[in-house]
């Protein structure tokens, strides 16, 4: 079992809205692209783990709380052709759009869209990818509810088989298994760095691929 965590500012649009107006700011005035959210490791350890895995190119993928868009470019870089990304906030996608002219990545579409909505005309996805984003709405107000709402848009926007690549700081592996157990299977597990305490191994980060097994 887990219990839900204390709320905090990163739960809320207003914060996510203030940051990335300020990134915006930074990425016209020197072109810094902003926070890398849990660090370049992840990235890379999730990029090894879908061409290991021989993700067709085609495939039609979407980041949900893409943020300044990164790993899109990091796919775009590696030959993925069917790129979207989307957010709440309209400056995250203003960061994402200057970023991706930078990169020439023209084909990757992004939109402003809430995760949380009652209805994100996000469909037919092949792979749905998430680096923090659940874990900020699970800092939300109502989060139990709000986490809920996020995982079965999710599996509405997935295909039959799709796969979800979970990555998570405020929750374990066990914990993501626990919530997401309605609606997808653990399809594979990306190894992340462990830590060891008081007797006790964790990891920093845990990083699950989930397949949709069901929903109706
Ligand atoms: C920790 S940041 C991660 C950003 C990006 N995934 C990355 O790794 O750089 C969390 C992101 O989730 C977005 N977000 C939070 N709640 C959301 C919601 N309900 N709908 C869409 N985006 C949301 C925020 O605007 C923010 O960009």
């Amino acid at each position: 079992m887990f219990e839900e965590l204390e709320q905090s500012e990163l739960g809320s649009q207003e914060y996510w809205d203030k940051l990335y107006k300020k990134e915006i700011e930074n990425y016209k005035n020197n072109g810094d692209v902003g926070e890398i959210w849990f660090g370049e490791d992840i990235v890379d350890r999730v990029l090894r783990w879908i061409l290991k895995n021989n993700i067709p190119k085609s495939h039609k993928i979407v980041d949900v709380g893409c943020g300044n868009g990164m790993m899109l470019i990091e796919l775009h870089n590696e030959g993925f052709t069917n790129l979207y990304g989307v957010d709440y906030s309209e400056h995250a996608i203003t960061l994402a759009e200057a970023v991706k002219e930078k990169y020439e990545c023209n084909h990757i579409k992004y939109s402003v869209c809430d995760l949380l909505g009652e209805n994100t005309n996000l469909e037919e996805f092949d792979v749905v990818f998430d680096k923090g984003t659940y874990d900020a709405i699970s800092l939300s107000d109502n989060a139990k509810i709000n986490r809920n709402k996020y995982i079965k848009n999710v599996a509405k926007s997935l295909k039959e088989n799709g796969l979800l690549i979970l990555n998570s700081c405020n929750w374990t592996e066990c914990e993501v298994v626990e919530q997401f157990k309605e609606f997808f299977e653990v399809f594979n597990v990306i190894p992340t760095p462990q830590f060891k305490f008081g007797g006790k191994v964790g990891n920093v980060v845990s990083s699950v691929v989930f397949k949709k097994i069901k929903f109706d």
